[in-house]
């Protein structure tokens, strides 16, 4: 083990950083790097403050984590709409949860950032050619020429900017009426309330409307609450691309402490989690609630170096472990995980990831998932917990706002051949609207059990 040098937001260059984009012009890189620093930060750090206390709640089993969104961003993706869509399903999903089992929902999006992929491949072969594996809009465009696969450093700077602009419309959305509970009704999109899930969720928009005149009726005004009428909806992304993540590290000036301003919450991906490796290094000296991906292969000695590692003054709140193991495996993986963890003393908030582990490609070349497959895992994950005696804190899923035909299944069944019909992800296939809904009953009934 080498010398423990003090940690500086550039203290990860002393190590092997995987995943990272081929540059091709270095200096082009540390330009865009100083311009970065010169920009405002996106986020501060007292709200970050604020979601690692409500993610601390999560952890005494007083709350819930819903972290959702697109698999990767994109640079087309800017318009005020389909942002909105986003944070409809957000908040209709987060409506169920919290009606169904009477918890509070914490709302972290995929969202205003998750601009980079780590990739298990180098190339990959798209339409007959082999190009060099997307890796996010930060870094090069998805159009399927080598030419356009070339990374370009100025994309970070564009990243931002376009991270301003979705925050800055999340805040207006979340702030601003838009999310105000009496507007229950309207998260329904037309498409959807036809639907199954749709009718299921005006009968509880129903019910919340009933309670809120209820208490009105009672006396209690609810003019002046906050909590009625706006909402928080945090931002997170994988921080993975570290040229983009070190110079939007700020000092909070109330506390000397470092913050990365990217984003609220940041986690360390499945490719990049070594406990003594780059990634896990930048995320040690941040002060932001920071997540870690557990793949199948993690072993419990490597998940107490993570605990160690990134929660060494064992603050609630402060580490999520998002365990991504696969619906076959979840059972059977996750218990001694659990065990080796609480060992340590530790406090973690566990959450789920159904999706990444469960991923497969079709005969017709389309990368999907089951909504079996992501139910079963998410029913594995509660039944570990159960076993262990530990709460199981929260969710984290790929979904979009869009009527997309990515995963298959769902009540209203999207079949294999169904795909090629709205297949819209630039990376992993999310959950449509539908799905994503009818998940969130699913959820709120296993937490009730629990
Ligand atoms: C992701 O969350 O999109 C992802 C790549 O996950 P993982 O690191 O778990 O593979
Ligand atoms: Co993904």
């Amino acid at each position: 083990m080498a010398v423990a040098q003090p940690w500086t937001p550039s203290s990860w260059r002393a190590l092997h950083a995987l995943q990272q984009p081929e540059w091709p012009d270095p200096a082009a890189v540390d330009a865009v790097r100083e311009r970065l620093r010169q920009l405002p930060p996106l986020v501060f750090a007292g709200e970050a403050r604020a979601l690692r206390r409500a993610l601390g709640e999560a952890v005494e089993g007083r709350a819930f984590l819903l972290q959702a969104g697109d698999c990767a961003e994109s640079f087309r993706d800017v318009s005020a709409v389909a942002i909105r869509e986003r944070l409809k399903v957000l908040l209709q999903m987060s409506a169920v949860l919290t009606y169904g089992a009477t918890l509070p929902v914490v709302k972290v999006g995929r969202i205003a950032g998750q601009f980079t992929k780590p990739r298990s491949a180098l190339t990959e072969r798209l339409g007959g050619v082999e190009l060099p594996s997307f890796r996010g809009h930060a870094v090069h465009s998805d159009e399927r020429t080598p030419e356009a696969r070339v990374p370009d450093p100025e994309r970070m700077v564009q990243a931002y900017y376009q991270a301003v602009s979705t925050l800055n419309l999340l805040r207006a959305f979340t702030k601003g009426g838009f999310a105000d509970l009496t507007q229950v009704h309207t998260w329904n999109q037309e498409f959807v309330a036809s639907s199954l899930e749709g009718r299921r969720y005006e009968v509880i928009a129903n019910e919340i409307g009933r309670a809120l005149r209820f208490m009105q009726a009672i006396g209690i005004d609810l003019g002046d609450e906050r909590t009625i009428h706006e909402v928080d909806v945090w931002t997170s992304h994988e921080a993975l691309l570290l040229d983009y993540e070190e110079p939007l590290v700020r000092r909070d000036s109330t506390t000397g402490d470092w913050y990365a301003c990217s984003a609220h919450f940041l986690w360390a991906g499945e490719r990049t989690r070594q406990p003594d490796g780059a990634h896990v290094e930048f995320l040690t000296g941040v002060e932001n609630p920071v997540g870690v991906k557990i793949g199948p292969d993690a072993t419990p000695d490597e998940l107490v170096a993570l605990c160690e590692r990134l929660n060494p003054h064992r603050t609630p709140g402060r580490l999520t472990l998002v365990t991504r193991l696969g619906a076959d495996r979840v059972r059977e993986a996750l218990p001694p995980l659990l065990r080796a963890v609480r060992e340590t003393g530790v406090p973690v908030l566990w959450a789920c990831d159904p999706m990444h582990a469960n991923t497969f490609v079709t005969p017709s070349g389309h990368k999907t998932r089951r909504f079996d497959d992501v139910l079963r895992e998410i029913e594995g994950f509660f039944g570990a917990h159960r076993e262990v005696g530990s709460w199981p804190g929260g969710v984290h899923l790929e979904i979009t706002g869009e009527d997309v035909t990515e995963c298959l299944g769902g009540s209203e069944g999207v079949l294999e051949e169904q795909l090629d019909h709205r297949y819209e992800t630039l990376c992993d296939p999310r959950l449509n609207v539908r799905q994503s809904l009818d998940l969130a009953f699913r959820v709120a009934e296993m937490m009730r059990a629990a």
